[in-house]
């Protein structure tokens, strides 16, 4: 449990109010998966909790909708994004949800001036005693305490009456459990954020040295900037470079050292020497140098190296820099920063998963949070994730809409699809839902699995190929994460192809492993390369391994792609997934065809004809996809 939470249950004794009557109530959240190895027990009564209950918003009904309307190709809209007063206004929960969620609170007891509604109208805010939440929600509040000491708050299910079911998205502190162990990065006793890499979800390395120097003819062990233009045709330079903005957000302590940036310029950009990218502080995020190591900077050196030597000099790059050393940060968190109808803090971040701020512990950002102080950029590109079974639906679900409405506004979001092929991270499998190091049972990663994000997947060379020959899906140290969701359902936009594989290729596996019913979100959508990546980290050079390089390379792709619509008077490209499942696009892409994403003790599945579940639609070609995306609107 966090500490800025504990200073909150310390708070005097509110007095009780009236019980409610529970005979209406119908279960609303119930935990996603048991706490394995935590001790608990009942928490006092007497305790205040912050219950903050989450509206449903307006017209989520139609979200998939209007995001077509301005992202498939075929749509009459296509490129004409929203404002943000418009996003704003048309998903903003109705008045009608906020009077019926304030009469609620109101019969069960809480006198009005206890009763707040968040400024953005997304959140209710009450604070209330145990004694008083369990009665409200009909749950049991416990606490639970790792052997390391570590303690968090929650109730393993939760119930609100039936008539008001149709008003909450979800209520915490109840059900979310951060199930991932703490471990202590900087040397204090906070727990490891759920959205920060580590040595089970960065990029890998092998600590071999370099010993022949990378030419074109050896890309098959050494990828570099050249290799990835030469097996993608990537040769476009930049017109209108400030008008145009590709973003990569990290997460403290995650950070980049100026010195290695410098040191890979100088091999392989060398141009770029001295350039750095423009740091947007994010809840007090900031690079920090005090601790200096392959995990906590092998992601920001290689995002940073590659998606800067790819979009050359001319093109500033943003990086997004989330959290402050003591606590982190979330993918709520940055979304936060880029808009400010989202704003969960105000009454709705999730101690469990998210930063607070202010943060008033020794060292932390005792400033506001970081609510819509940066335009969403035209390209985002994220190199993180965690499991999706780490989260329950109703959080996966809202935050997801969340990045539909940033392709409403014009923006790419990019994830990496992970690193573990059908496994969670570090190899962890499920048995009935439930994490299981010896599970067989295929355990997706989150947020790529919302339908609204790109998913980037990772493919190699083969050894012993060149640039000029197919790849296939990456099978050397890592393997490309792939299959289906446990939570979200099919969109539209991939129904034809994602059938096509289940038809023509079936895998050999029963709804044991995976949903294969044909109607949830399947993934990656596509992949570019994710194998012996050289990066300059900490004074030399190492080889990396990760879907956490493929997705900043496919982001510099759509930044230059961005660039030669602007430049000609078009708008950015926003959400580009029903554009790259259409019959219109496929062809602009590379089809992988051999590999495979082992894990769960399988095979998983395989790269093969059309999209598949380990490197999605393939590689891009940026001479093929620039001038097709030039004949859109
Ligand atoms: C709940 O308590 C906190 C801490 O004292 C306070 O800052 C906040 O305003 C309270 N919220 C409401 C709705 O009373
Ligand atoms: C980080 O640096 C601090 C201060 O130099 C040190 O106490 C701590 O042990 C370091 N942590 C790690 C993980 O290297
Ligand atoms: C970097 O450049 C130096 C000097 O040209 C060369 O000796 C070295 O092999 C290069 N290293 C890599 C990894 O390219
Ligand atoms: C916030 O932190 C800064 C730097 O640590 C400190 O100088 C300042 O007094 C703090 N402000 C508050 C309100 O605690
Ligand atoms: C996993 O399997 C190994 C080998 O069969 C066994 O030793 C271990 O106890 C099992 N672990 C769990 C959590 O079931
Ligand atoms: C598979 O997904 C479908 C569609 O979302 C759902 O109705 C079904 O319950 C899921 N099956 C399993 C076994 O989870
Ligand atoms: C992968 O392809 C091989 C060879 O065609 C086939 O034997 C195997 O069953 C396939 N595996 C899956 C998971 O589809």
């Amino acid at each position: 449990m966090r500490s800025s939470f504990l200073q909150v249950l310390a708070l005097a004794t509110i007095a009780c109010a009236a019980p409610s009557s529970r005979s209406t109530h119908v279960l609303h959240e119930k935990r996603a998966a048991e706490p394995v190895g935590w001790a608990s027990r009942r928490l006092e009564s007497h305790r205040v909790l912050p219950i903050r209950v989450g509206l449903k918003q307006s017209n989520m009904d139609q979200l998939e909708d209007m995001l077509n309307s301005v992202a498939h190709p075929e749509s009459e809209s296509y490129g004409q994004h929203w404002t943000p007063e418009k996003v704003a206004d048309f998903f903003a929960p109705s008045d009608n949800t906020v009077e019926a969620i304030k009469d609620w609170l109101m019969s069960s007891g809480f006198t009005a001036d206890r009763v707040r509604v968040s400024p953005g109208k997304g959140w209710i805010e009450v604070n209330a005693t145990v004694a008083e939440a369990e009665d409200l929600l009909n749950t049991e509040y416990h606490v639970y305490t790792h052997p390391s000491g570590h303690e968090q708050i929650g109730c393993d299910s939760y119930h609100v009456p039936k008539h008001i079911q149709e008003h909450v998205d979800l209520i915490k502190p109840t059900v979310h459990f951060n199930h991932r162990l703490p471990t202590y990065p900087m040397g204090n006793k906070r727990e490891y954020h759920l959205g920060q890499p580590s040595s089970v979800n960065g990029p890998k390395t092998l600590d071999t040295k370099i010993e022949v120097e990378p030419t074109m003819s050896n890309c098959d062990q050494f990828i570099t900037p050249d290799c990835l233009r030469a097996l993608y045709n990537i040769d476009y330079t930049p017109i209108v470079p400030q008008k145009n903005s590709y973003g990569i957000v990290e997460f403290t302590p995650q950070a980049y050292v100026a010195d290695d940036l410098d040191l890979f310029f100088r091999n392989f950009s060398s141009r770029q020497i001295g350039q750095r990218p423009t740091l947007v502080s994010i809840d007090g995020g900031f690079v920090q140098t005090t601790n200096q190591s392959f995990d906590l900077n092998g992601e920001s050196n290689l995002d940073l190296q590659y998606a800067m030597a790819l979009v050359g000099k001319r093109q500033p790059i943003t990086l997004l820099q989330a959290g402050d050393l003591p606590q982190g940060a979330s993918f709520d968190n940055w979304l936060d920063a880029v808009d400010k109808s989202f704003c969960t803090f105000e009454g709705g971040d999730d101690p469990t998963q998210d930063g607070i701020y202010p943060d008033n512990l020794e060292g932390g950002y005792n400033g506001t949070a970081s609510c819509g102080i940066v335009k969403p950029p035209h390209v985002v590109s994220i190199s993180y994730g965690q499991d999706e079974w780490t989260v329950t639906p109703a959080y996966a679900n809202r935050q997801c809409a969340e990045y539909a409405k940033l392709g409403l506004l014009g923006t790419t979001v990019l994830y990496s699809s992970g690193d573990d092929g059908v496994a969670g991270g570090g190899g962890v499998c499920l048995t009935n839902g439930q994490p299981d190091v010896n599970g067989t049972q295929f355990a997706p990663s989150f947020p790529v699995t919302c339908p609204y994000v790109t998913a980037v997947g990772a493919t190699q060379i083969n050894p012993g190929s060149t640039t000029d020959d197919p790849e296939g899906a990456c099978e050397q140290v890592i393997y490309s994460g792939g299959g289906f969701s446990n939570i979200f359902p099919m969109p539209k936009y991939q129904a034809k192809k994602v059938n096509h594989f289940l038809k023509n290729h079936p895998p050999p596996y029963s709804a044991a492993q995976y949903n294969n019913t044909g109607n949830v979100r399947a993934y990656p959508d596509l992949s570019a390369n994710g194998a012996n990546y050289v990066i300059a980290i900490d004074g030399g050079f190492n080889l990396v391994f990760g879907t956490s390089a493929s997705s900043p390379v496919v982001g510099a792709m759509i930044t230059l792609i961005n660039d030669a619509r602007i430049a000609i008077g078009r708008g950015p490209l926003g959400f580009i997934n029903p554009a790259i499942y259409s019959d219109l696009f496929s062809w602009a892409f590379n089809d992988i065809k051999s590999g495979g994403n082992q894990g769960c003790g399988t095979p998983g599945f395989n790269a093969t004809e059309g999209w598949d579940p380990v490197t999605g639609m393939g590689t891009p070609d940026l001479s093929l996809l620039l001038p097709l995306f030039l004949t859109l609107p």
